[in-house]
């Protein structure tokens, strides 16, 4: 059983990066520039935005940050996201989720430019990622497909099942591993990621269990701990795990310690691979939000 270090690969993608950026300044240009909006004051947001900016400046990036209180109107955001999406000295930005109550979050993203959309939310990059055309792919299934390249896990022809049907996961890592994928990845023809059999199961799934029990792939985000159990999981899987959740636990200094989806300690021993919580997936979304602000920047500078 081997598992899957996300911590490793999101470092190595931070250095490519670095040395990217290099590149780019010592043949005279300007380094690549990520905005990031939050609104409110959500504590796993403002981690999430704060570690952001903070591996834009690892690899040289540049960094903005637009801060609304948690009452703000609509109008305002997106009077933000309009002028952002007119700064030419911004490359691509972010609106961090989940928003307050009253703000329409499908209004405000389809207010962002999708040529400047590096979360790939935007539903003209959901759309191309659906017809298999190059697009901006959003982070999580973008990493998880990143982990698999780069641990060599081969999905041509597996079974995989992905629990959780969000627009954010459980929707785009189906549309990529169920694709052709010499459509979408042509400079890594030779690795088969995509033609995989795809089932994407969720809340209301019956069978789940059987179902899983079939699978070759696991794929778990529904955001629920232990949800994955080891009478559920075949010998030899590569089980993902995608779910972030916080258990209080006075033993810890912040008072909560974080666990995934996955029954870690049953599971794991059945696997041939297994993502960590943390770091597994969770560091691989930061790095690739950091390859799609360099994504959109080289498309849009025609570099
Ligand atoms: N909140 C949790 N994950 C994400 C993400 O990938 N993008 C945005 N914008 N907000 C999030």
């Amino acid at each position: 059983m081997t598992i899957i270090d996300g911590r490793q690969i999101a470092a190595d993608i931070r250095q490519e990066l670095k040395t990217e950026v290099e590149h780019i300044l010592k043949a005279g240009g300007r380094p690549p520039c990520l905005a990031v909006v939050i609104v409110g004051h959500n504590p796993a947001s403002e981690t999430y935005v704060r570690n952001k900016i903070k591996a834009c400046q690892q690899v040289g990036f540049r960094a903005k940050k637009i801060s609304f209180e948690a009452d703000v109107k609509q109008e305002e955001v997106i009077k933000a996201i309009e002028q952002l999406n007119e700064d030419s000295s911004v490359d691509g930005f972010i609106v961090q989720l989940p928003l307050p109550e009253h703000l329409n979050e499908t209004h405000i993203m389809q207010a962002i430019n999708y040529k400047k959309d590096v979360d790939g939310l935007h539903p003209m990059n959901v759309g191309k990622t659906a017809l298999g055309m190059p697009s901006v792919v959003s982070a999580t299934p973008k990493g998880i497909r990143e982990l698999l390249s780069r641990y060599n896990i081969q999905t041509e022809g597996k079974s995989v099942v992905i629990i959780g049907r969000s627009n954010i996961v459980g929707k785009p890592m189906a549309m990529l591993l169920m694709q052709k994928p010499y459509l979408s990845l042509p400079k890594m023809a030779s690795q088969t990621l995509g033609d995989a059999t795809v089932t994407l199961c969720h809340s209301k799934t019956r069978n789940l269990r059987q179902i899983c029990l079939g699978a070759d792939i696991i794929i778990v985000a529904a955001g629920q701990p232990n949800l994955l159990k080891q009478d559920m999981v075949k010998e030899g899987a590569v089980v993902i795990d995608v779910g972030i959740n916080r258990i209080e636990d006075n033993s810890q200094e912040k008072g909560y310690r974080l666990v995934g989806d996955v029954d870690f300690e049953n599971v794991a021993p059945k696997c041939s691979y297994i993502t960590p919580v943390p770091g597994g997936v969770g560091p691989m979304t930061i790095a690739s939000l950091l390859q799609n602000t360099m994504q959109v920047y080289k498309t849009n500078n025609r570099i």
